[in-house]
């Protein structure tokens, strides 16, 4: 066959193949690919292979996390940090048959993560390795795949070498998966940039840029056509361009769109646009892409701190790791929502990705309920924390995994800075590889840099430096539009990633006496508190006096008799008044106090917004989870959340603390948070105990009582008139549950949650606020149980049960929706309690 007939045989095949898709609205791309999948904890030889015979192996749905479904064990190798739960290898398999409509398409297979060092292998042949766990990635199954036929994918996941991580990680395919069947013109992985260079009420201006890969077997010429709808779908504006794509190549396509009077994204009204983009060959449509944008400004003013569409905002924020508590790091974007909502319902306004990409679902609910992300990358450069964590790998794999996250999420409105790193090593002034030589920095940086050019780059600047100039350049070039910040731990301008002086923001964690500084070490450069407080509290758990301050762990050569009896008498439990925190910490209260009364620092992400699983500091196993969390991990918040409610939201608030449960005669303390009063006053059986006022800078009253059965009270009053009045009184012994569900009405896709809380009540109705009985759960119908969990950071019950013990009072179920439409009944019953039962629909 000559050069002539061949071409136009394909052209015949190809305008074929396009006819297809003609008169098509949309090219459906995406197949979700969660079900249906084997899995077999252990490694497995030839659990690649084809022929392997996996009929005994766990069927089960992804996401999918084995660890959390083990037993705690200080054997564990994960240890207390990691959360005592078990690693390990595991392998999944999927048999899928390809159908005749995939003949002549692209298949792909996307990952949204994999903890970690993942191996993924088609029909037998491994199409690649991917060490973090935490990245997304995208393999093409098209070379391997068998038409008409099964074919196996088959996943090894090995978190065997443990530790490898300063908190719980999880193990497996725990993030969604997706195959995505694409026409051979298609937008590519990550394949917009979406950026609006002016923004007035009048009128905004968006260039997109698509990257347009060409997989057919010649030349093209692609329509590219770019329309903005505005959130009710209707099209806004349009831009149709020609663009030449070689073959086996990408030719990126840049428009520019203007919308008249465009609805602006702000954190109370977070107003989401969609671009949608076809590519046409021949007038066949062959993609079609959706990638959700929001318009806005913001600026980081040295002297002013941050400002969102010209309007001074406070960061406000949390630092979150990724865990869901009882349902692991299993990415479920229901749990991930109710812990945004509760958050959002405090008064906060900014999550921090602490410290390595989170789940995109994560970004996309910032985004509707309105936000401010700062998107971190790596907690270690080459410099470890754990034996086998990251820093292994990061010579070889910095560079992709940097570019994969930036390129993922760079169209977010919700995000605001790119951190590369948290308290990396490498910043220590005295951290070696100070000296620079052409060798070792070629090596390290991989810039391929000459003796001149090296002496140029390097002036005054360390290995270190240079190696934190290299991710700040890299990110701006994938984003200009955002500035580049590290949460640093080394407070001095001598910090080797300072001296670069490739960051834009100043970052620092903890550090609060070096605060006043900053604009004098830092001239002219913008300022956040990347992270603070590190707060140590137990729900329901409250020491006194609570003007004694608990520093723990205990640090440093004169610590008293008394200081140590304190910490060792503990009992896993650190106290709920705002009165214990880590040595390089402080106190929720003088954080905040420093936020307000500093316009030039931008906010703070405090450690942290929720408890998580791992880090179980101040204490050792058989603690095993955080105290850090304003919340903790069955999502109770402690009291200190009505501080923050009381502070950085409109709603009125009175909270009194702790409860009225106590032995005669003793003396309590009892703390208020309150706002929109200008005094309180408490009550013991009637009798005032004194009228309080907050001072400036103050955020709690307190009252020294002396304890006697019945009920406390508390008013509040502005101007004489009542505002608030909240009561608790004298519970008497555990008689009845009560079952409180977050949602009644689930949707039925097999992955909607009801989160019900379980409380114990006297027979009044009052919450026994000391109550630890073991409560039973029996669930009916089309839901199961996810999890149980009751926030005690040393409980070793398991998460996946069908019961749990009261924890203070109050203990969790999640509910899950199996995939069917009707109801579900859930029972609770407890030994000598009056039993509940609740009714969850889904639709
Ligand atoms: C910080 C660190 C966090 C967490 C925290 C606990 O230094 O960045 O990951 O370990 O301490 O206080």
């Amino acid at each position: 066959m000559n050069r002539t007939t061949l071409v136009l045989l394909l052209n015949v095949f190809f305008f074929a193949f396009y006819s297809c898709d003609t008169g098509k609205k949309e090219v459906k791309r995406t197949t979700d690919f969660t079900t249906d999948w084997r899995f077999c904890l252990g490694d497995v030889k030839d659990a690649e292979t084809v022929d392997f015979d996996d009929s005994s192996w766990r069927v089960l749905n992804l996401p999918h996390d084995w660890s959390i479904e083990g037993d705690f064990d200080a054997a564990n190798p994960s240890g207390a940090s990691g959360g005592a739960l078990p690693g390990g290898i595991g392998w999944y398999r999927k048999s899928f048959l390809t159908t005749s409509e995939m003949k002549g398409k692209k298949i792909f297979i996307d990952f949204d993560g994999v903890y970690m060092n993942s191996e993924v292998y088609l029909n037998g042949v491994l199409l690649g390795k991917r060490p973090n766990g935490y990245i997304s990635f995208r393999y093409d199954l098209t070379p391997y795949l068998k038409l008409d036929s099964t074919n196996v994918l088959a996943v090894k996941v090995d978190n065997s070498k443990q530790p490898n991580s300063r908190w719980y990680t999880g193990s497996g395919i725990y993030r969604d998966v997706r195959l995505q069947v694409l026409n051979p013109v298609h937008v590519d992985l990550w394949g917009t940039y979406i950026t609006t260079p002016e923004v007035s009420t009048s009128r905004a201006l968006m260039d997109v840029q698509t990257t347009i890969k060409n997989d057919w077997e010649k030349d093209v010429e692609v329509e590219v056509t770019s329309i903005v709808h505005d959130r009710d779908g209707k099209e806004i504006c349009k831009e149709v361009e020609n663009i030449q794509v070689q073959l086996s190549d990408t030719a990126i396509c840049t428009q520019r769109l203007t919308l008249d009077s465009p609805h602006i994204w702000s954190l109370d009204r977070p107003y989401l646009y969609q671009v949608k983009t076809e590519l046409r060959v021949n007038g066949n449509l062959t993609d079609t892409y959706y990638t959700t944008t929001g318009i806005r400004t913001f600026r980081f003013d040295a002297h002013k701190g941050f400002f969102l569409n010209d309007q001074p905002v406070k960061i406000n924020g949390v630092c979150m790791h990724h865990d869901l508590g009882c349902l692991g790091s299993v990415a479920n974007k229901r749990a991930i929502e109710r812990q945004l909502e509760i958050l959002k319902e405090m008064g906060c306004n900014g999550i921090r990705c602490s410290h390595n990409p989170p789940a995109p679902e994560l970004l996309d609910l910032c985004d509707s309920m309105g936000l401010i992300v700062m998107d971190e990358t790596f907690d270690m450069w080459y410099k470890s924390k754990t034996k086998y964590d990251y820093s292994l790998y990061f010579n070889e794999w910095h560079e992709r995994d940097l570019d994969d996250l930036i390129l993922r999420d760079r169209n977010h409105p919700s995000i605001f800075m790119w951190s590369i790193g948290n308290e990396v090593l490498e910043q220590w002034t005295h951290a070696d590889r100070d000296t620079l030589s052409v060798e070792e920095a070629n090596f390290i940086l991989n810039f391929g840099f000459g003796e001149e050019q090296l002496a140029k780059e390097g002036e005054g600047m360390s290995v270190n430096s240079l190696l934190c100039k290299k991710l700040a350049d890299r990110t701006r070039l994938l984003d200009p539009t955002r500035p580049v910040i590290a949460g640093c731990h080394e407070p001095s301008p001598n910090n080797h990633l300072f001296r670069s002086n490739s960051l834009d923001i100043i970052g620092y964690n903890y550090h609060h006496q070096n605060y006043a500084d900053v604009p004098k070490n830092f001239p002219g450069k913008p300022f956040l508190a990347t992270e603070t407080i590190s707060g140590l509290m137990t729900r329901g758990y409250y020491r006194m006096p609570s003007d004694q301050k608990f520093i723990w762990p205990l640090r440093g050569s004169n610590i008293s008799e008394k200081e140590r009896e304190d910490y060792e008498t503990a009992n896993y439990l650190c106290s709920s008044y705002d009165n214990c925190h880590v040595p390089w910490g402080t106190y929720h209260e003088n954080s905040l106090r420093m936020m307000q009364m500093n316009d030039f620092i931008s906010g703070q992400y405090i450690w942290t917004g929720f408890d998580y699983l791992g880090e179980p500091t101040p204490f050792g196993f058989p603690a095993r989870s955080s105290y850090f969390g304003i919340v903790d991990l069955a999502g109770f918040p402690k009291d200190v959340y009505y501080m923050y409610q009381s502070e950085w939201t409109d709603k009125t608030v009175l909270h009194l603390f702790p409860h009225w449960n106590w032995t005669e005669g003793k003396e309590i303390d009892m703390w208020a948070y309150y706002n929109q009063a200008d005094e309180v006053e408490l009550f013991v059986n009637g009798k005032s105990q004194g009228v309080k006022r907050k001072a400036d800078g103050e955020y709690h009253v307190a009252w020294h009582v002396k304890y006697e059965p019945g009920e406390v009270k508390v008013i509040s009053r502005k101007e004489g008139k009542t505002v608030a009045v909240k009561e608790i009184r004298t519970a008497g012994e555990p008689a009845q549950i009560r079952l409180i569900p977050d949602r009644a009405q689930l949707s039925a896709d097999g992955k909607d949650l009801s989160f019900v809380t379980v409380e114990v009540l006297d027979k009044d109705g009052n919450l026994c606020p000391n109550a630890d009985n073991l409560v039973q759960f029996d669930v009916k119908g089309n839901c199961f149980i996810a999890g149980v969990d009751n926030g005690s950071p040393f409980s070793m019950e398991r998460f996946k049960d069908n019961k749990r013990k009261a924890f203070y009072g109050k203990c969790l179920v999640v509910l899950q929706n199996n995939g069917n439409d009707g109801t579900c009944t859930l029972k609770a019953m407890s030994s000598g309690l009056e039993s509940a039962a609740i009714t969850i629909n889904s639709k």
